[in-house]
């Protein structure tokens, strides 16, 4: 199969080879240059609000139509903790949320500093055991991220959403690493979030919660501000309920991050999740197959690593996440089968 170079026709400008998505993902060309023209306006004071907002809107459609759900169902705001947190606000008095014990703390956090104040309990678990504990304990919650951010396996998600659907637990699925596979078979998880800096290529400081009616109505809009109001024709200092929508559980954008995430968005959108998974995949399997190990079905591979090839992956310019005993190597867009190559080389040793 040809591959294609989707560096080159998006203008991807990775200095070196950036094999770090898990991290941070990088912007397309036009995002970055959306970006600096933004701030340019900004700085001649010729922008206003009304204008910085309609990039904010193009980023729920565009979020909203790769979810298959309306614009109406999409939540923003500036990181997951903080959307997290209108689920943990709400957690009933005496109720249970159940998680594994491996999970990304800004997942783990809201909940575990909520519970005492609000009376609920948090319970771990391994993750193996998370859709048997959900049969048998029947929390209000269960939250999960859907690919691990430490190594990318992949959540049995269909026997979670079964064993959560048969107790009447709530399901939020934490979806930041996941930008890269089609998602729209989720759709009876109740909550999805999901950061924006990753796999859909914004800056830090996007996020995004897609909710399912019900659900949303036992949230509490703790983050919410101005921009959350019913009306948006009337002044922000005058009283009125928020939207009923999910955008009345909105965090005021940072509109500049906005800007650049719209123009990423409309990259992923342009390609298609479903070309994007099988490009990142079959680098992923390159990259795994190079190194001995069992076929990924992510693109986050990860190996035993040790200083010295942490310094042999340094030397040829790579860059990854080196943590816990582990490399972590993540594929994307602007990586190509010459990358994996090298990489393989300078941690083969040949
Ligand atoms: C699984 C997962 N969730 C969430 C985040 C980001 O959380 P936040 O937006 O709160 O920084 C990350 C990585 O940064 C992650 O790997």
């Amino acid at each position: 199969m040809l591959e294609t170079d989707y560096r080159r026709e998006f203008g991807f400008a990775p200095a070196g080879i950036f094999l770090n998505t898990a991290m941070f993902g990088l912007p397309p060309a036009r995002a970055t240059e959306a970006g600096a023209a933004a701030v340019r306006d900004w700085a001649s004071g010729r922008v206003t609000l009304d204008a910085w907002a309609l990039p904010v809107e193009r980023a729920r459609a565009s979020l909203a139509r790769l979810h298959a759900v309306e614009p109406d169902e999409v939540t923003l705001g500036a990181n997951v903790s903080s959307l997290v947190a209108t689920v943990a606000a709400a957690v009933p008095r005496g109720g249970v949320v159940l998680m594994s014990d491996d999970e990304f703390l800004s997942l783990t956090m809201p909940f575990e500093n909520l519970a005492k104040p609000r009376g609920f309990l948090v319970q771990r678990v391994k993750r193996e055991i998370l859709s048997r504990q959900v049969a048998a304990l029947a929390p209000a919650w269960v939250a999960a991220s859907l690919v691990r951010p430490q190594d990318g396996q992949l959540l049995d998600h269909a026997a979670l959403l079964a064993a959560a659907r048969a107790v009447q637990t709530r399901v939020l699925l934490d979806i930041s690493q996941a930008g890269w596979m089609p998602l729209t078979a989720l759709g009876e998880a109740d909550l999805m979030v999901g950061a924006g800096h990753k796999w859909l290529m914004g800056p830090h400081g996007t996020a995004f919660m897609i909710s399912a009616p019900l659900a949303r109505q036992s949230l509490l809009p703790v983050n919410a501000g101005w921009t959350a109001r019913a009306d948006l024709t009337l002044p922000p200092w005058e009283r009125q309920p928020h939207a009923p929508s999910a955008r009345g559980f909105d965090q005021s954008p940072a509109f500049l991050n906005w800007v650049v995430q719209a123009a990423a968005l409309e990259v992923v959108e342009e390609i298609g999740v479903a070309r994007i998974a099988a490009h990142n995949l079959d680098l992923a399997k390159r990259l795994a197959r190079g190194l001995g190990l069992p076929i990924p079905t992510s693109p986050i591979v990860t190996v035993p690593g040790n200083a010295d090839l942490v310094r042999r992956l340094q030397d040829a310019g790579v860059q990854h996440t080196a943590r816990g005993g582990n490399i972590r190597l993540s594929v994307h867009l602007y990586n190509d089968s010459d990358d994996i190559d090298t990489t393989l080389r300078a941690l083969n040793g040949n």
